[in-house]
């Protein structure tokens, strides 16, 4: 079958990971699963929660009709009404349901927003490193991604943002807490963020629309928190998921929270419900709305992936690594001692430690280890990471 020009690009430029997941493919077929050790995806390998699997049971036995029909396409009103009660506990941001759209997954949360709010050729500024599918988002949407820099410790680079928007910015694309980097972004930031929106955006009559990727906002460390985009900025729209925090990535559910205070609000929520509709997801699955509706606090034990992410840092900085200790997610981003990341990635594997290159992420010079693997993973892996830096810096 014939494969368009741009999607056989596209397959060419997406190809880390599944490069990475091939390698350890066949690596695992040699030497054998458990001597193989593979930090290269972020699928938690945490399970959910007893209570998150009983509500899915529970779910599951409900035997009164139509439980398995179409229905709004925003999402069931019970279901987007208790998120909405979750936001306003947790942020301080008074929202309902008539803001809230489920939706398949953050990933699906992503392409109703960038649909709604793009016309051909705007522009999204997207900070890097960054996690590789949004530019592939924004193409959907005939948009276009402008990729802009963060500051060494990753932290968002306003003054790179102001330089790069422009009368053709339709949105700011941010992610915190970040994949790959774990960075968590400051209230600072993110007032500082809302402030140069209002600005530019008074200056060219174009209002900047703000799209926050928040799946890992349950997942922090030390005490950490993770300002609320929705109390900083009236034009913000948060898309999120419980792929991370309730461990259910294969069981497709998310979310979009709009700001109500948002320009042309309800025009602005009526076309995400569209967008939901006809990008063909028509609504997020039923089974697992009803399910989680009982069990949105009911987070993995973070204290697990903590644990992961100390041994590592601790580990990596002792053998010479240098890397900023991440305050959020489940990865750690370290510089490659040698500049060329790709290469440094192929020692690795030669220790059967398969991670994915900064090249992957827009941040070349850096390489990410996803954690969320098991305690055995990052034991068997330390002598590795050892000798690989040794090996490189004589
Ligand atoms: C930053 C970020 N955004 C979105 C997604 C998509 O997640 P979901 O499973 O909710 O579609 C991921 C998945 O890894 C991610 O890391």
């Amino acid at each position: 079958m014939p494969v368009s020009a741009k999607i056989t690009e596209f397959m060419e430029r997406s190809s880390w990971i599944r490069k990475m997941f091939e390698q350890g493919a066949l690596l695992k077929s040699q030497h054998g699963a458990g001597n193989v050790f593979d930090f290269s995806l972020g699928n938690p390998n945490l399970e959910p929660s007893a209570s998150v699997k009983k509500a899915i049971l529970e779910a599951a036995s409900n035997k009164s009709p139509g439980v398995h029909g179409y229905m709004p396409n925003a999402g069931l009103p019970a279901t987007r009404a208790a998120v909405a009660r979750k936001i306003t506990r947790e942020e301080g941001f008074q929202i309902d349901e008539k803001s809230i759209v489920m939706t398949v997954g953050a990933g699906g949360a992503l392409n109703v927003a960038l649909k709604t709010v793009l016309n051909p050729g705007d522009e999204i500024i997207i900070p890097k490193p960054f996690f590789v599918e949004y530019v592939f988002y924004c193409d959907n949407h005939g948009g276009k991604a402008v990729l802009v820099p963060t500051k060494s410790d990753f932290s968002l680079d306003l003054a790179a943002i102001e330089a790069a928007i422009n009368p053709g910015t339709a949105a700011v694309l941010i992610n915190s807490p970040n994949n790959p980097t774990g960075k968590v972004y400051s209230q600072a930031d993110l007032d500082g963020l809302a402030a140069l929106l209002r600005k530019k955006g008074a200056e060219s009559g174009r209002t900047i629309t703000l799209i926050s990727d928040e799946p890992y906002r349950g997942i922090i460390y030390d005490g950490a928190r993770v300002p609320s985009v929705l109390k900083c900025y009236e034009n913000s729209i948060v898309v999120t998921s419980f792929s991370k925090d309730l461990s259910l990535p294969g069981e497709r559910l998310g979310y979009i929270a709009m700001n109500p205070a948002m320009e042309n609000g309800q025009k602005t929520y009526d076309g995400l419900v569209l967008c939901n509709r006809i990008l063909g997801f028509v609504n997020a699955p039923a089974l697992m709305q009803r399910a989680v509706e009982t069990c949105l606090e009911d987070i993995v034990d973070v204290g697990v992936y903590k644990r992961r992410r100390d041994r590592l840092y601790d580990a990596l900085t002792s053998f010479g690594y240098d890397l900023v200790k991440p305050q959020g997610a489940f990865y750690l981003f370290p510089k490659s001692p040698i500049d060329d990341d790709v290469a440094f990635v192929n020692v690795l594997q030669k220790k059967l430690i398969l991670t994915v290159p900064g090249t992957g992420f827009g941040g070349p010079g850096y390489f990410r280890i996803a954690y969320c693997v098991s305690d055995a993973t990052i034991e068997g892996s330390l002598k590795g990471f050892e000798e690989a830096i040794r090996e490189v810096k004589g």
